[in-house]
């Protein structure tokens, strides 16, 4: 593409994983399009050309995989995230109904009982980690108990999905630090999609009965409990972490959601705009793509920074202003288009729930200790974020 600006910049290095913000702005400046020069790649900063591009699922395809590189054949071929219709179709439309607004409200009861245990024993000890006993902790509970897995040996579902998610970028140290851990939970993470291994009631034995309906195989149907696991854990882990950072560091926006709990379900809509979980996806071209007056070629990667795209000032009012009563519809944390989160009821059900309790119950969240980050190659989170809790 001629006129296309290049960049040297690497956005899979520890220092700009570390505050990524700036570094977006910068990237966004360099107009619609330009090259990752490192990678040999392109990409996009920009709300007005990542949104467009998720939904334009003909031109922008997953299914030569969403990382950096392409598809790893001797792999078995994926369901959802990493193909295109109208193969894609089959295992979204029993994800969906599996994951549907009918099924999240039949979860409230249950999520909220455990919002509840959960913000009463914070409030017991005063301090504590605010990754491990309450981002971790909440969802590492509701959300595999309702998919209907055992509960020991859960924590090998944040070293898998970890691994995964740093899978997406190229073979850095963050990628080799993850591996091992990963790879070694790879064959529980397997036997717990079996059928005999899952709950009678739970949403993982929905996924099995379309296969006893006909409707997908057997084996398509432990491929398609896995995507729970991979995609519904480390996500919604950060998402909750990233959100509660915002809250402790922003003291009047919590005190305005603590005297109207019922922000909960809008604060971390917000949350997921402004410190986006995943931060970037790739999709490959099919075709030559015109854009911005110039042409990316075909077949070749393009890196869509959504959390970027969720921080563009030509899109939102002040996006650098964390704003608990933001309307933050719109933003693409959570994609867009035919590949759009098909769990994003149950995640934004913890949310409100997580948030709903706390902000009826605590006064105040304020950090002891400076955070320390996790990083990874696509998704943002915390490692550790002490805190201190005064009761309501
Ligand atoms: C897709 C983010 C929670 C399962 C996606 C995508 C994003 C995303 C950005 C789009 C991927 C793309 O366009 O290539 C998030 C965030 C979450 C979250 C930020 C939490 C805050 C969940 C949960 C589940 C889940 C709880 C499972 C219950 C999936 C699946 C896909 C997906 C299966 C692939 C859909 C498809 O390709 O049709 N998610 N997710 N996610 N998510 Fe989530």
């Amino acid at each position: 593409m001629s006129g296309i600006a290049s960049s040297p910049v690497d956005p899979f290095a520890p220092d700009f994983l570390m505050d990524p913000y700036p570094a977006y702005a910068a990237l966004r400046a360099h107009g619609p399009v330009f090259e990752l020069e490192r990678y040999g790649v392109w990409a996009m900063a920009g709300y007005a050309e990542v949104e467009p591009a998720l939904k334009d699922w003909k031109a922008f395809i997953s299914g030569e995989g969403v990382g950096l590189h392409g598809m790893n054949p001797a792999l078995p071929r994926p369901l959802t995230l990493q193909i295109d219709p109208p193969d894609h179709d089959k295992g979204r439309r029993v994800l969906g109904r599996t994951l549907s607004p009918g099924v999240a409200r039949k979860l409230r009861e249950t999520f909220q009982q455990e919002a509840e245990k959960k913000v009463t024993e914070l409030i017991d000890k005063g301090t504590f980690d605010a990754v491990t006993d309450l981002a971790e902790a909440y969802p590492m509970k509701v959300f595999p108990d309702a998919i209907g897995i055992r509960p020991d040996g859960r924590e090998k579902l944040l070293a898998w999905s970890t691994f995964v998610f740093n899978s997406f970028g190229p073979e850095n140290e963050i990628l080799a630090a993850s591996r091992k851990e990963g790879l070694a939970a790879q064959s529980w993470i397997m036997e717990c999609c079996a059928r005999d291994a899952l709950r009678p009631d739970s949403l993982g034995m929905m996924i099995y009965q379309a296969a006893d309906e006909g409707e997908i195989t057997e084996h398509e149907a432990t491929h398609l409990v896995r995507p729970f696991l991979t995609a519904g854990i480390d996500t919604t882990v950060n998402g909750i972490g990233n959100t509660l950072l915002a809250l402790a560091t922003h003291p009047d926006e919590y005190r305005k959601l603590h005297h109207k709990p019922e922000l909960a379900r809008n604060a971390f809509e917000e949350g997921l705009r402004y410190d986006s979980p995943v931060q970037t996806f790739f999709r490959t071209t099919s075709r030559d793509v015109e854009i911005a007056g110039g042409v990316i070629p075909a077949h070749r990667k393009v890196l869509l920074f959504m959390a970027s795209a969720n921080r563009d000032p030509a899109r939102w009012d002040g996006p650098d202003r964390f704003d608990v009563e933001r309307v933050a519809t719109g933003h693409v944390g959570f994609g867009a288009g035919i590949h759009a989160c098909v769990g994003q009821m149950i995640a934004r059900l913890e949310g409100e729930l997580i948030f709903g309790e706390l902000a009826r119950r605590v006064r105040t969240i304020e950090l002891t200790a400076e955070p320390k980050r996790r990083l990874n190659n696509s998704l943002r989170g915390l490692e550790s974020m002490p805190v201190r809790v005064t009761a309501a």
